[in-house]
C-alpha cells in the first residue's frame, strides 16, 4: 500500500522551540495515526513528513524523532520499517515510537502497545538510537470483515486519546529540557504513557 502524507499537509513550525523535532508518520487506514501526530506536532512545534520526504542526510538536524503508523500485521507500516532499515548508525540520536491500532478498546494496554513496536524498536537501537517514549492508542478499525459492521473503535482516538498524546508529547519536551540542563545522561527518562482509554 502506498504511503503519502496527504496534499493539505502543513508544516506547524510556530514559536521558538528550543529542541528541532520532526515526525515521520504513515496514516493510511483511516488517518487515525495521523490525528495522532498533530496533537503532538502541535506540542513539539513539528513538521510532518512521510516516510519517502525523509532526507536522511538532513536528519541530524533535528534533536528529536518520533517514527508512527497504524499497525499492520502485528507492527508498523512497511514504508517506517523501510526507512529504520536505511537509517545510518548513531551513537545516541533521540527517537520516539508512537502508532495506533485496531483491537478492541478494552484489550488495549500499553505493553500491547510495547508490543506492536518491537520491531522498530529492535531496529532503531541496534542502530543506536536511543527510544526516550513510546504511545500507543486504538483507532478505527475496518480492516477485513470488520468493514462488514462499521469496525472497531469507531471515533478513536477520540478527545481523551489526543490529550494523552498532547500530555506525552510535554513530557516528552520536559525530558529533552531536562537533558539539555544537565547534560548527557541528566535527567530521567519521560514515563511510557498512556495507551488511551484501558
Ligand atoms: C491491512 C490491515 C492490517 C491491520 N493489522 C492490524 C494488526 O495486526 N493489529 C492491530 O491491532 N490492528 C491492525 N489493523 C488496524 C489498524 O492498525 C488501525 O485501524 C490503525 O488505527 C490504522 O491507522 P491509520 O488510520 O493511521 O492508518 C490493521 C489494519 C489494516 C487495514
Amino acid at each position: 500500500m502506498e504511503c503519502g502524507w496527504p496534499k493539505e499537509k502543513e508544516a506547524i513550525l510556530v514559536g521558538k522551540p528550543t529542541q528541532r523535532s520532526l515526525l515521520v508518520l504513515c496514516s493510511y487506514h483511516h488517518r487515525n495515526t495521523e490525528k495522532v501526530a498533530q496533537a503532538m506536532a502541535k506540542v513539539l512545534h513539528a513538521e510532518i513528513i512521510s516516510p519517502k520526504e525523509v532526507r536522511i542526510r538532513e536528519l541530524h538536524m533535528y534533536d528529536l524523532i518520533g517514527f508512527g503508523s497504524g499497525i499492520y500485521d502485528g507492527k508498523h507500516h512497511k514504508s517506517i520499517l523501510d526507512l529504520a532499515g536505511r537509517l545510518p548508525n548513531v551513537e545516541c540520536k533521540k527517537v520516539f515510537l508512537f502508532s495506533t491500532c485496531g483491537i478492541p478498546a478494552f484489550g488495549m494496554t500499553q505493553e500491547v502497545a510495547e508490543g506492536n513496536h518491537k520491531q522498530l524498536r529492535d531496529l532503531l537501537v541496534s542502530k543506536g538510537y536511543e527510544v526516550v517514549g513510546e504511545f500507543g492508542c486504538v483507532g478505527w478499525n475496518t480492516n477485513s470483515f470488520l468493514k462488514l459492521f462499521g469496525g472497531l473503535n469507531k471515533g478513536r482516538p477520540g478527545p481523551q486519546d489526543l490529550e494523552d498524546a498532547t500530555g506525552f508529547a510535554k513530557s516528552l519536551l520536559e525530558h529533552m529540557e531536562d537533558k539539555k540542563k544537565k547534560g548527557p545522561g541528566g535527567g530521567s527518562g519521560p514515563k511510557t504513557r498512556p495507551v488511551g482509554r484501558i
